[in-house]
């Protein structure tokens, strides 16, 4: 792990409410794995808690982070401008581990799509992947460049202005009979995280699934136990560091 100063590239609107900024390394921060994340500063001179943001993609020494618009610390963010410095703690957390996987189903919906893009990029060189993607609106669809990089993709929005009507964890389970799969992966919103367990359940799935969550955070590397889920075992996780990625079997959702 690394507390760098990165010098922003750019930060542009890419959809609605949704940014993408890319920031230069000042030095390599050594392997980042799809899923990893990052604590970034909103802003010079601000007084708030650095933001947790997936990995969305790595080239050379830039990284790029879309996030969406929310509260006081993305609005910051969004007026950096190329040259400003940000500091930025990472990789964070433990990320996809896909080893020994062929055929995955991706399944993802709203912000929940930014790191399972990285995952993609990492392994589309050997892998396959079948991706479900899910958008509030046509207005919200983006990154379908990166998105393409899967074997197949299906896109649907709330609804319907955009690919077909419904979202991301219908898609997959209407198509699921065609997909010799061997794993699966998901992030998303925590109503859509809770249906794909429920589902998946109901059906029998002997598949191994892997979730990403998002919890509220505070330092993000295990030390406030800010961001603490609970285990199906009665015990607690750390998101920010036994996570965010967990068997969906693992957590309560
Ligand atoms: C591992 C991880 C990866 C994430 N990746 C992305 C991403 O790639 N793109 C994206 O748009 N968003 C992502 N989020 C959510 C993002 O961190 C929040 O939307 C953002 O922190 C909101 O900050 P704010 O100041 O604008 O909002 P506020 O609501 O004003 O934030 C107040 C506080 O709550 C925390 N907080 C609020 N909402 C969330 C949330 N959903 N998750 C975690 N902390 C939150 C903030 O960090 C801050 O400390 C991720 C969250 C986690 C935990
Ligand atoms: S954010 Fe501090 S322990 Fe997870």
């Amino acid at each position: 792990m690394k507390d760098l100063l990165a010098t922003v590239k750019s930060n542009a609107l890419i959809a609605e409410n949704i940014y993408m900024i890319t920031l230069t390394l000042p030095e390599s921060a050594g392997k980042i794995k799809g899923g990893q994340f990052v604590n970034l500063s909103t802003g010079e001179g601000s007084h708030l808690l650095r933001r947790p943001l997936g990995v969305m993609k790595v080239e050379g020494d830039d990284i790029s982070l879309c996030y969406q618009l929310k509260g006081e610390g993305t609005h910051k963010l969004s007026e950096a401008k190329a040259g400003d410095a940000l500091k930025i703690l990472l990789p964070l957390g433990n990320g996809f581990d896909l080893s020994g996987k062929k055929n995955i189903v991706v399944i993802g919906g709203g912000v929940g799509v930014f790191p399972l893009i990285a995952t993609i990029r990492e392994h589309c060189g050997d892998k396959k992947f079948y991706s479900y993607i899910g958008f509030r609106s046509k207005a919200s669809v983006c990154l379908l460049d990166e998105l393409e990089k899967s074997e197949k993709l299906t896109v649907v929005t709330d609804d319907g202005s955009f690919g077909g009507k419904g979202n991301a964890v219908e898609a997959y389970l209407m198509d699921a009979e065609n997909i010799e799969a061997d794993c699966i992966i998901a992030c998303g919103p925590p109503v859509m995280l809770k249906v794909l367990k429920q589902k998946l359940s109901e059906r029998g799935n002997k598949i191994p699934c892997y979730v990403s969550l998002e919890e509220r955070m505070g330092c993000g590397v295990g030390a406030c136990l800010v961001c603490v889920c609970k285990k199906t075992d009665g015990s607690n996780a750390r998101v920010c560091k036994d996570g965010p990625v967990f068997d969906i079997n693992e957590v309560e959702l």
